[in-house]
This record gives structure tokens, sequence and C-alpha cells, in this order.
């Protein structure tokens, strides 16, 4: 009875263990499927052209090519390099409070920002 209980609570733990595991780490992350969506509902109000974010910066969130593209100080994501794209670093308020992205508001949600950072460090690619 007990070693039979034991047994199920390991088993249940391991699994509980690998699920939190693959929360952290999701492989196989899309451009269109995954990144599109938190872009287009947390930045590209700002990163279109005529609005402020855009005006100010230069980044343009509404296309794959547009991101790509960069801001006027060149290039915002380094594909495979999640660590020094300038994307990452706001998006993770590894830079200043006051240009924390979005700006002015929440950070975004902890899995998002790590899909964006697995996404770069796949190498960003238009998948
Ligand atoms: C409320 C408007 C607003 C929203 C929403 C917003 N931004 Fe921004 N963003 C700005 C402004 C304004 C700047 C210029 C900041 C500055 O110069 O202080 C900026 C600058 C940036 C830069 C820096 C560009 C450079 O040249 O260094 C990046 C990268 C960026 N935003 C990414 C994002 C991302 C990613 C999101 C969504 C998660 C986002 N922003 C949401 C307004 C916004």
């Amino acid at each position: 009875m007990n070693a039979g209980f034991g047994a199920v609570s390991r088993s249940s733990l391991a699994a509980l263990a690998l699920l939190a595991v693959a929360a952290c780490a999701p492989a196989g992350v899309s451009y269109n499927k995954d990144v599109q969506p938190i872009l287009a509902k947390n930045c590209t109000e700002c990163h279109a052209p005529g609005q402020k974010g855009f005006e100010a910066s230069g980044l343009d969130t509404t296309s794959y090519q547009s991101l790509m593209k960069g801001g006027k100080f060149g290039q915002l994501v380094k594909p495979g390099d999640a660590l020094t794209s300038a994307l990452n670093m706001l998006v993770e308020g590894r830079v200043h409070a006051s240009i924390q992205m979005p700006h002015g508001r929440e950070k975004l949600p902890a899995k998002d920002i790590e899909t964006l950072k697995v996404w770069v460090n796949e190498g960003a690619k238009n998948n």
C-alpha cells in the first residue's frame, strides 16, 4: 500500500519536474506563431510608422523584415545572441528602468520574455 503510493507520487513528481523544465525552455519557437503575436499585442501600437516608439527609435515591429532591419542606431536583434540583442535587453529590463519595454508599462509576462529570448538564441528565423 505505502510502497504503491510512494511509487505513484515519485512518478508524478518526475512528470511535474519535466513539465517545469519544458515551461522554462520552450524549444522550437516560431516567429509567426509565437513571437509576432507578442509584438503585435505589446509593441506595435508604438512601434509602427507614425507612432512615438517608431519616431523615437526607428523600430517598426509590424513585420519580420522591419523588425530585423532594426532602428536608428542599427540592429536590435542579433540572431543567436539574446544576451547582446537590444530587443531582449530592453524587455528583460537589463538596461535601465526608464527604457524598459514596453515603455512606461508593466514588464511582459516571464513566459513571453523567455519566448523572445529562445527565438533570438535559435537564430531569429522567419519561421
Ligand atoms: C507606449 C509606447 C511603447 C511601447 C508599447 C513599446 N515601446 Fe519600445 N520604445 C518606445 C519609445 C518612446 C522608445 C524610445 C526610448 C527612448 O529613446 O528613451 C522605444 C525604444 C525601443 C527600443 C530601442 C531602440 C534603440 O534604438 O535602441 C527597442 C528595442 C524597443 N523599444 C522595443 C520594444 C518592444 C520589443 C516592445 C514590446 C514588448 C516595445 N518596445 C513597446 C515606446 C514604446
